[in-house]
C-alpha cells in the first residue's frame, strides 16, 4: 500500500495486517499505548477541511507514537481563505518535506485527488471524505470488535441510524464483509438507506425491534446533518422515538451485545445516555484502539515505500 482511500477492494490479508500491528503498539490490559521510534525524522501533515475531535487528535497522537513531526495545518487561518487550491496547498507543504498528508474533506475523492498530484515518496491517509470513506474508523471499529468478540466469523452485527449520508457505515460494511462477518443488518428508516445497501451484502431493517433481535454488536450512528442539504428530517424526538437506542431495545440484543458508536454522539436522539454510558457501551475504548490502529496504518504505509497504488 502506498495510500489508505478505501477499505473497499482491500483484501482480507492485509485488514488483519493492519489489526495486528496494532495489538503490537497496545498493551490492552494497561490501555498504554508504547512510543516507538519507527517514523523518526519524518514529517506527517494533518489536513482537517471538516472538523474532528477524535480522527485528527489521534492521529496526531499516533504520529507522535511513532515519533515523527507533525504539522497540524490550521485551514481556518491558512491562505486557501485568499483563494488557494487544494492543490496548491498540498504543493507548498509538499515543498516543506512533507512524507505524509492525513485528510479530512467535505467532498467525496479530495484525499484521491491528492494522491494521484502527489510525488510517488508521499503517502496519503484519507481522514474522512464526504459520504464516501473513513477507512481508519472502519478499522479501528473491526479491531474493538475483535477485541471484544474474537471470531468475526460467527457475528451478527447491527448497523442503526442514517447509513445514506455516512462515510463511517460504508467502510465498516466493507470491513466486516472482506473480514467474513456473516450477518450485518442496516436498521433504518428508508429514507436513510441508499439505493447501494443491498449491493453491498447487508440485510436491511426499518423495525428496530426487528433488527436489534440477538446481535452481537450495535453500532450505533449520528444523523449526518451537515450532509443532508435541506431534506425533509424527522424531529430529534421522533428520531429517538422509532430509532434511538434504549435500555429497553438493548434488551432485544444478545445480553453480552456491545454498543459501540464512531462519535461524535447526539445523545437523546440515537443514543439514550443510560446506554452510552452504561456497561455493554465500549465507545471510548474505540477512541484508545484508533491511536495503535493509526499508528499501525502509518508505519505500515511508510514501511512500504512507493508500492501500487489504488
Ligand atoms: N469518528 C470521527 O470521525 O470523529 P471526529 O469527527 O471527531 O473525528
Amino acid at each position: 500500500l502506498q495510500h489508505l482511500l478505501t477499505i473497499e477492494g482491500l483484501p482480507a490479508a492485509t485488514l488483519r495486517h493492519i489489526l495486528d500491528t496494532a495489538s503490537s503498539f497496545l498493551n490492552v490490559a494497561e490501555r498504554e499505548v508504547k512510543k516507538v521510534p519507527l517514523l523518526q525524522g519524518k514529517a506527517i501533515f494533518n489536513l482537517f477541511f471538516e472538523p474532528s475531535t477524535r480522527t485528527r487528535t489521534t492521529f496526531e497522537i499516533a504520529a507522535k507514537k511513532l515519533s515523527a513531526d507533525v504539522i497540524n495545518l490550521n485551514v481556518g487561518a491558512s491562505s486557501t481563505s485568499k483563494g488557494e487550491t487544494l492543490l496548491d496547498t498540498v504543493d507548498n507543504l509538499a515543498a516543506m518535506q512533507a512524507d505524509m498528508f492525513i485528510v479530512r474533506h467535505s467532498q467525496s475523492g479530495a484525499p484521491h485527488l491528492i494522491a494521484r498530484h502527489v510525488a510517488p515518496h508521499i503517502h496519503v491517509v484519507n481522514a474522512g471524505d464526504g459520504r464516501h470513506a473513513h477507512p481508519t474508523q472502519g478499522l479501528l471499529d473491526m479491531f474493538t470488535i475483535r477485541h471484544y468478540k474474537q471470531d468475526l466469523t460467527s457475528l451478527r452485527v447491527a448497523i442503526v441510524g442514517d447509513m445514506l449520508h455516512s462515510r463511517v457505515a460504508r467502510s465498516q460494511i466493507h470491513a466486516l464483509t472482506t473480514l467474513g462477518v456473516p450477518e450485518v443488518r442496516v436498521i433504518a428508516p428508508k429514507t436513510l438507506i441508499p439505493a447501494c445497501a443491498e449491493r453491498m451484502g447487508v440485510q436491511i431493517y426499518h423495525d428496530m425491534a426487528k433488527g436489534l433481535k440477538d446481535v452481537d454488536v450495535i453500532i450505533m450512528l449520528r444523523l449526518q446533518n451537515e450532509r443532508m442539504r435541506g431534506a425533509l428530517l424527522p424531529s430529534a424526538q421522533e428520531y429517538f422515538k422509532y430509532y434511538g437506542l434504549t435500555t429497553e431495545k438493548l434488551a432485544l440484543a444478545r445480553p453480552d451485545a456491545i454498543v459501540m458508536h464512531p462519535g461524535p454522539m447526539n445523545r437523546g436522539v440515537e443514543i439514550e445516555s443510560s446506554v452510552a454510558d452504561g456497561v455493554q457501551s465500549v465507545i471510548l475504548s474505540q477512541v484508545t484502539f484508533g491511536i495503535a490502529v493509526r499508528m499501525a496504518v502509518m508505519s505500515i504505509l511508510m514501511g512500504s515505500g512507493a508500492g501500487s497504488k489504488q
